[in-house]
């Protein structure tokens, strides 16, 4: 029986991938928001198999919060065998975090951010231990703006290309984790896991979502693929990889490049310092 972290695990891909894990006989912790939903889906993977459910409220659009629940997790802990970093959302409208963050920003990358670098220690414990990041092809799309980190700081705002700008760093930060765990049992690896149908375009007028829905693929796609991520043998020795489902695993220019990686490290490091 493995130990698995997956964030906003109550719905959408999430779920979908505790079920599996569940069906396997693992112990699946849950990272969600709302507890009230979390119980709810807790209730749920718990009729599907034998493993165990539990539950950790984690609010990554406040870093307060992430570092109480990571410490959580440390107290309670020694090793954590896989951590999925699925959490994420899309907002058109411009937003904040508790922190003063772009919301996309701050929900898809700082907050995982953080709470990765408090867990990393319990997944080096593990003797496969792997982190796997939600990114998204939407990356093509993006760049790094750290003038723009802040919500306040931006004028004219594009909901597409923020969340863009969000799944650019989510991979960059895989990259460089990957490279500094190279040598160790410990791997860093990605995807994009294809247009699923979830709760994540829920902002998007009904007609719009009408029509995407016709490219959508159902959640137990990327699941088996976030499995095999997870445990197959196949991926013991692969490390900074980025895979794709639907569509061919693109890279863009600026994903490949390590020093934009480093620096994006570097500044997301001061960002959360106080929480180290
Ligand atoms: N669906 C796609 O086509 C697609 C494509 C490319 C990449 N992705 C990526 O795949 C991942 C999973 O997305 P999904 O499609 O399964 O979306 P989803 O159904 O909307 O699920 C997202 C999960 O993230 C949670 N979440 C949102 N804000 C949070 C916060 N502040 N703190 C903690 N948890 C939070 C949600 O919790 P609540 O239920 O409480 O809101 C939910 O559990 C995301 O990282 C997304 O960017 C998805």
């Amino acid at each position: 029986m493995k130990t698995v972290v997956i964030t906003g695990a109550n719905t959408g891909i999430g779920l979908a991938t505790a079920t599996d894990f569940i069906k396997d006989g693992h112990h699946v912790i849950i990272a969600c928001r709302n507890t009230e939903k979390a119980q709810h889906a807790k209730q749920q993977l718990e009729s599907f198999g034998t493993g165990k459910v539990e539950i950790i409220q984690l609010d990554l659009n406040h870093l307060e919060q992430v570092n109480q629940a990571a410490n959580q997790l440390i107290q309670k802990y020694k090793k954590i065998d896989v951590l999925i970093n699925n959490a994420g959302m899309m907002t058109p409208e411009l937003e904040s975090t508790v922190d003063g963050y772009e919301k996309q920003f701050g929900v898809n990358y700082l907050g995982p951010f953080l709470w990765t670098m408090k867990l990393l220690p319990l997944i080096k414990n593990a003797e496969q231990g792997r982190v796997i990041h939600l990114a998204s092809m939407m990356h093509l799309m993006g760049s790094i703006q750290p003038q723009h980190f802040k919500a306040d700081q931006i004028t004219k705002y594009n909901g597409v290309l923020s969340y863009a700008n969000s799944k650019l760093a989510n991979l960059l930060f895989s990259n460089i984790l990957a490279q500094q765990l190279e040598g160790t049992n410990t791997t860093s690896n990605a995807l994009h896991p294809g247009g699923v149908d979830s709760e994540i375009y829920r902002e998007l007028p009904k007609y719009q979502y009408n029509l995407i829905k016709l490219f959508l693929i159902s959640t137990s796609k990327p699941a088996a693929l976030i499995k095999k991520i997870a445990f197959d043998p196949s991926w013991n020795k692969r490390n900074g990889d980025y895979v794709s489902l639907q569509t061919p695993a693109f890279r863009s220019r600026k994903a490949k490049d390590m020093q934009l990686a480093q620096q994006l490290y570097d500044q997301s490091i001061q960002l959360i310092q106080v929480y180290l």
